[in-house]
């Protein structure tokens, strides 16, 4: 498949734009109520600035990390996205395929196409997670577990922050949210930390709870045996007037203190974001919205290519704040700074000239 040259992100969010209706659109960029959370995600990572250090050799910088035992190009994750057949036609395996390509980790959402089995078969030895949202009794749940293992998954997660589905307006207005009555969800506001017990006992796989965003509940996932812990506001699409990713991450990092690998997604679109999240302490990113921007863009190339920036963004930040290599970085090289901008979905764009948002 030929995709054309994307020299910029920039330049991959505005064809993906150009090739998405203004439904699908919404969906990717929208969040519940007010989406104040969603700017949240965006103004906690904007109001940080680096400290840079200077005089040191960078010639050599490696941004590679490690995760489960196998090494990663970057620290980043493709974060599980529901009805990515919207933006690919191959949808969850295009992503999987690209997570392969370029060599980093992948996590299936359970409502995404074409499901566990087939992602298996299109991306076999790829770093693949998978995640469930709990629309079954303890069997069913049990049951998705055995094939996530026998599909070859890395991991098993289970996403905690959805309890109840959100209202999401801009889906809403458009008379096709997917927050009308579903029997099946009512599963997911009885699941309790037993259930995790439950799970981490049954299941043989690392187990990775989704959607942790305090220290408390940091604890408690510790105390249950939890492998990964995934600190998530689920990019400002749950809960509204959260705390941004960003905002969330210290407490969790001092209260986990190493004893287990932390994950944080929620506003993260450029490589300066991401060294943000490592100074401060996570071990990988996820990528939400600008995983389907890059499908949208160009399918698994397009993805690819996103990656390559994001590559040439990270080795270059590294490089300017005199680090050769994730462990010599440290808080010491954030410090508090006034944002600049409103915390936009697409704020990290300034560039953009899309149409203004005019839903209503
Ligand atoms: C999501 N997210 C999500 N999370 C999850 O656990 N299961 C899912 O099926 C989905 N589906 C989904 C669809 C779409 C279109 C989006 C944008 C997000 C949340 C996702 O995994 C992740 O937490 C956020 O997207 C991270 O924020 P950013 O990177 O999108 O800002």
């Amino acid at each position: 498949m030929s995709s054309p040259t994307f020299l910029t992100l920039h330049e991959l969010v505005k064809r993906a734009r150009q090739k998405l209706s203004h439904d699908s659109w919404d969906y990717i960029v929208g969040g519940a109520e007010t989406e104040t959370t969603v700017r949240r995600n965006r103004l906690a990572l904007d109001s940080i600035a680096f400290r840079p250090r200077v005089l040191r050799d960078v010639s050599q910088v490696d941004a590679s990390a490690k995760l489960l035992g196998r090494t990663l190009r970057l620290p980043l994750l493709l974060a599980p996205i529901g009805g990515l057949e919207l933006f690919a036609p191959e949808a969850g395996a295009a992503a999987a395929m690209a997570a392969r390509q370029f060599g980093i980790a992948h996590m299936l959402s359970s409502v995404c196409e074409p499901g566990l089995e087939a992602v298996a078969r299109a991306a076999p030895d790829a770093l693949r997670m998978f995640q469930l949202y709990v629309r079954g009794d303890a069997a069913w749940t049990d049951a998705l577990a055995e094939r996530a293992v026998a599909a070859g998954c890395s991991a098993f997660c289970l996403t905690v922050d959805t309890a109840y589905y959100s209202r999401r307006e801009r889906d809403i207005a458009k008379r096709h949210s997917r927050s009308g009555p579903m029997p099946e969800r009512e599963f997911q506001a009885r699941v309790t930390w037993d259930d995790v017990a439950r799970i981490k006992a049954n299941c043989a796989l690392p187990l990775v709870l989704k959607g942790i965003a305090t220290a408390e509940d940091a604890i408690l996932a510790l105390e249950q045996g939890v492998d990964i812990i995934y600190v998530s506001n689920h990019g400002g699409r749950q809960l509204d007037h959260g705390r941004g990713a960003m905002e969330m991450l210290p407490e969790i990092v001092a209260a986990v203190g190493g004893r287990a690998p932390l994950i944080v997604d929620g506003g993260f679109c450029r490589g300066t974001d991401i060294v943000k999240a490592l100074a401060a302490g996570a071990d990988l990113v996820g990528l939400g919205r600008m995983q389907c921007i890059g499908l949208a863009a160009g399918g698994t190339a397009g993805l690819v290519r996103l990656l390559e920036i994001l590559e040439q963004e990270i080795h270059i930040c590294l490089g300017l704040l005199g680090v050769a290599a994730w462990n010599a970085l440290d808080p010491s090289y954030l410090h508090p700074a006034a944002p600049l901008g409103a915390g936009d979905t697409l704020g990290a764009f300034p560039l953009l000239a899309l149409e203004p948002n005019s839903f209503y």
